[in-house]
């Protein structure tokens, strides 16, 4: 197990939840308890909300672009250093594409996540209209948490449990004779061998 990259990983995923959080609460929770209030109380509750959160909103971005990118060069690294699919397991895989897009999709969910709890005059169209642009930056972040899960699932494949339960990489990796994941197509080739449960204990040879 890797430290740094289990840290990277922690970071990265609490600073989604964080923020992921707030943006459920303030569409689903926030929003519809405010317009029981008159239009004065609202504003004033929305200016105390901006100030506490913007600095949460600031170093979730934060957190997520500097583990996000970590994460990425640091496996990038590994790809190449162990010559998966010969080197291009990024491109085969679709990794690279899927990893631009969540990319620019987080970028535009960081965009409107400051906008909400910002107060320049260009980005007030936003906060004119609060329902609309949270339910927008909501879809967009779970489209983004969709595509992270599917970039994960190139490179793990599906969890198995042994007898013993755990992950049956070793074995995976001894059964073919080659390190799993240096072969792009070693998952679905692992998959399609039809080895997905694990193998039940030979019956034993009935007694002559
Ligand atoms: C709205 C912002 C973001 C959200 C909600 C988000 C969410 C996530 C989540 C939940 C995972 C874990 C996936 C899993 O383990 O199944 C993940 C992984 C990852 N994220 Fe993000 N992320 C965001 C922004 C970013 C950014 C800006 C970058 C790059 C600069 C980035 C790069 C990565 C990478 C490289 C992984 C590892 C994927 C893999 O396992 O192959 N993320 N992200």
């Amino acid at each position: 197990m890797d430290p740094t990259t289990l840290l990277l990983r922690w970071a990265h995923i609490l600073a989604a939840i964080v923020a992921m959080g707030g943006l459920f609460f303030a569409r689903f929770g926030l929003l519809p308890a405010l317009t029981e209030v008159d239009a004065a109380t609202r504003d004033r509750i929305h200016e105390a909300i901006r100030r506490r959160w913007l600095p949460w909103v600031i170093g979730a971005i934060t957190v997520l672009l500097a583990s996000g990118l970590a994460n990425f060069l640091i496996f990038n690294g590994r790809v190449k250093a162990e010559g998966w699919g010969d080197g291009a397991w990024m491109r085969q895989t679709s990794y690279h594409a899927l990893f631009g897009a969540k990319f620019l999709l987080a970028l535009v969910v960081f965009y409107f996540a400051s906008a909400l709890v910002g107060r320049g005059a260009g980005t007030q169209w936003i906060r004119n209209d609060r329902a609309k642009w949270l339910s927008v930056t909501l879809g967009l972040a779970v489209a983004v948490v969709l595509l992270s899960g599917w970039m994960r699932q190139l490179h793990t494949g599906p969890n198995m449990s042994g007898s013993g339960g755990g992950v049956l990489v070793e074995e995976i990796e001894v059964e073919k004779g080659e390190p799993r994941y240096r072969d792009s197509d070693a998952g679905s080739r692992f998959r399609e061998s039809g080895d997905e449960t694990p193998a039940a204990e030979p019956a034993a040879a009935p007694a002559q």
